[in-house]
């Protein structure tokens, strides 16, 4: 409502995060005409520079109409100075005090701090907020993105800090894959239809497979990511955070912590994860050598070995799942781009048809790209012949649902943490059951020093993987491929 004006602040303004995510979000809002009319936004950073080169700047990450562009830009303001000093942060209150006064003066200012900033500097950031920054009238909250730490001794000790400076209900952790639409329909697919919960278990379904695939490689982000390795990067956040949606039990409502609650149930029923069902994998330059390796990238080491692939098998010792292998895979550098579930089910317990004919029934939920939700089935081949063919029925969104027009998952963050609504961000506590599941794990991985297996780029990964889903009982339907499968 308008009777509360909003203040945007950028911390880390003049970076890649800023300029790739949190501005274009913050335009599609204000296209969307999501932000109220005495939205302020404005940037901070340590390097000086002129507000036109910083608008021209944020102009680049920007789609849409020029007119609609322009407009937004006007909105933007920008200030430098130091992240450790108090006197720097003085001096900035005093312009957005002064900017929030002549825009609205006589209503409330809520105000919104996004730190798109490395973690070093977390807690200095959030002191300066903490010690000048405050809104004085309205709301203030903060909006924070991984890494929350390396490990679970950094990432509790992290939070101590944070939980010292802001309240819970005050701080915004984004997983961005909690904001794409097909891992918010997950809840709907499983609670809002009746077909689908009472095969939801062991007793029907073998295995589920949680794939991220991204035919890129570390392309200059090698100095950050030779720190973390993809099971930091991608596992531990963005796939756990889907499994635990696909797995948990139905919570008491739909209200934020309650769901919370279940997930965070569910990871603690998760098993130590083994290293034996664990493929870690590393990409090499092609045969055409077109495609760099990984440890070509600028700032890796020429001996680094940090996985830019992983797949491990996950246990979930609860009465739904026990007994029932999760395989988690993700990897840079493939064959393709996407992210999907694929939950397998069991062989149909008949005996009128052969073996061989019967390939497994498939629930695909299809994250990205082309969000889509398949049931892969048998049909009888149409025509006189009496053969089975592998079919689907398929919910592509493009097909389905005129004029897509789908939000960025940092849209809808911010709108999220706007209206403060916690639905869609991570919890102190459910962070901290990730890292107690992943550090073990991790610290066996480090101090053994254990190869990653080379796989070529643009391959499907280390066929280590493929032979560990095989083992858990993962069937590759050979000859069928998906229609909706859009080309690269
Ligand atoms: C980020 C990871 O969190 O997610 C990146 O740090 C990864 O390495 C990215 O590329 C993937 O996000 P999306 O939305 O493109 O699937």
């Amino acid at each position: 409502p308008d009777n509360r004006s909003l203040t945007v602040v950028v911390l880390g303004a003049s970076g890649d995060l800023a300029k790739k995510k949190t501005y274009p979000a913050l335009f599609s809002l204000f296209l969307r005409d999501l932000l109220p009319s005495t939205t302020i936004i404005y940037g901070y950073a340590r390097s000086h520079i002129e507000i036109s080169d910083f608008k021209k700047r944020i102009a680049q990450g920007l789609k849409g109409n020029e007119e609609k562009k322009q407009e937004f830009l006007n909105l933007l303001h920008y200030h430098s100075g130091q992240y450790d000093e108090k006197k720097a942060y003085d001096e900035f209150e005093k312009l957005i005090d002064a900017e929030e006064q002549k825009k609205a003066s006589s209503v409330a200012h809520n105000r919104l701090f996004y730190m798109a900033i490395p973690p070093s500097i977390f807690i200095e950031v959030s002191i300066g907020i903490q010690g000048s920054l405050l809104s004085k009238s309205g709301w203030s909250r903060v909006i924070v993105e991984k890494p929350f730490g390396r490990d679970l001794t950094t990432s509790r000790q992290l939070a101590n800090d944070l939980g010292k400076l802001f309240k819970e209900k005050d701080l915004f952790r984004i997983d961005h894959y909690l904001g794409k639409e097909m891992v918010q329909n997950l809840m709907v697919l499983r609670f809002a239809n009746a077909v689908f919960e009472p095969l939801w278990s062991k007793s029907h379904i073998s295995s589920i497979t949680i794939t991220f695939k991204e035919d890129i490689g570390t392309e200059g982000r090698g100095g950050y990511f030779d720190q973390f390795g993809i099971i930091r990067d991608v596992m531990q956040n963005h796939l756990l955070q889907v499994l635990s949606l696909v797995a948990m039990e139905p919570p008491v409502s739909l209200n934020a912590d309650d769901i919370t609650n279940e997930k965070v149930k569910l990871l603690r029923c998760i098993q130590p994860i083994k290293l034996d069902e664990v493929v870690l994998g590393q990409y090499v330059s092609d045969d055409s050598g077109k495609h760099p390796s990984y440890t070509d990238d600028d700032g890796v080491p020429k001996d680094s070995v940090t996985p830019t692939y992983a797949a491990a098998v996950f246990h979930i010792n609860n009465p739904r799942w026990r007994g029932m292998p999760f395989i988690l895979k993700c990897g840079k550098a493939l064959d393709e781009r996407k992210t999907e579930v694929r939950i397998q089910f069991k062989r149909p317990d008949n005996f009128l048809f052969r073996d061989e004919e019967i390939s497994r029934n498939e629930l695909v939920m299809r994250i990205q790209p082309g969000e889509a939700v398949y049931l892969k089935l048998l049909t009888k081949k149409p025509g006189l012949e009496n053969s089975i063919e592998q079919t689907e029925l398929d919910l592509s969104y493009r097909h389905r649902f005129e004029n897509l027009d789908l939000p960025d998952a940092y849209e809808r963050l911010i709108l999220d943490a706007i209206k403060g609504d916690h639905n869609l961000f991570v919890r102190d506590d459910e962070l901290d059951v990730a890292w107690q599941i992943f550090t073990p794990l991790l610290e066996q991985i480090e101090n053994l020093k254990v190869q990653p297996e080379p796989y070529k780029f643009g391959s499907r990964g280390p066929k280590s993987a493929d032979e560990l889903s095989k083992k858990f009982g993962f069937v590759r339907s050979l000859g069928y491929n998906w229609p909706g499968n859009s080309p690269k």
